[in-house]
């Protein structure tokens, strides 16, 4: 794993969506594992700024979520499918049918699950982009997850309830399910790009670097990969020994 020590939130967004440029400047239908929550917001506008200018293309690359919540409609502010088009889609030229999401719409999601298990089966992943929970879940695989999980539906827990009811008027409404590409589709990426901002992620970073490979904690499973790239900024190392 290496690890990128920032400044701040600014400089993390920048030096991730460097790498990321860089990569589809070589590789330009190269295919983008991405991630919602609030940490990626600064590099997709940091990626929409270098389409704007020109010093990138989307046309020919093909992009995967992680997850997403089941039966919130996609058209709920806070589905993964509006987050991700409000915060990237709708201002790059990213071709509509190369965007994948999981739908989680439905009565039998484990179908939902067999279907987008299957496309990713297809393909391969050039980087793909995660954050972290504070219980240390990726995507939304949380702790106690099986390393060799593929895509399913997960009970979500508490903790990441109630990170996320901040999105929500009230935690009644944060959905109880998600589908999630398991740890197996993200392990299976030629590159990881992990990024963790701010104190609430200190003790989730700590574990991450100094911690041991243990599925109580999923993303510890990044340290059996062997082009993991971790980007933190100051707050966020707080608590790391050196
Ligand atoms: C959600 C997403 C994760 C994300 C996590 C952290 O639970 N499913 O992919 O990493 O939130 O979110 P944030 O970046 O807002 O801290």
């Amino acid at each position: 794993m290496k690890v990128i020590k920032v400044k701040d939130y600014a400089e993390l967004s920048k030096v991730a969506s460097d790498i990321i440029s860089d990569l589809v400047k070589e590789k330009e239908d190269a295919v983008l594992g991405l991630a919602t929550g609030s940490t990626p917001i600064g590099l997709y506008k940091n990626l929409i700024e270098k389409y704007n200018n020109k010093e990138i293309s989307f046309s020919k690359v093909t992009t995967f979520n992680l997850d997403e919540y089941c039966n919130l409609p996609r058209e709920h502010e806070q589905s993964y499918y509006s987050f991700m088009h409000q915060n990237l889609f709708n201002h790059i030229d990213v071709k509509p049918e190369n965007i994948n999401l999981p739908n989680a719409i439905g009565d039998d999601l484990e179908a939902l699950c067999e279907e987008y298990n299957e496309k990713l089966s297809k393909t391969q992943i050039d980087l793909q982009v995660l954050g972290i929970g504070g219980n240390g879940h990726i995507g939304f695989n949380e702790p106690g997850t099986p390393f060799d999980q593929e895509t399913f539906v997960v009970e979500l827990a508490e903790k990441t309830r109630q990170d996320n009811a901040r999105f929500f008027s009230s935690i009644d409404e944060v959905p109880t399910h998600a589908i999630t590409m398991g740890i197996k589709n993200i392990m299976a990426a030629k590159q990881i790009l992990l990024l963790a901002s701010g104190a609430a992620k200190q003790d989730a970073v700590k574990k991450l670097i100094e911690g041991e490979i243990t599925e109580k904690f999923p993303a510890s499973v990044l340290k059996k990969h062997d082009n993991v790239i971790v980007i933190i900024d100051e707050e966020a190392a707080g608590a790391l020994e050196k």
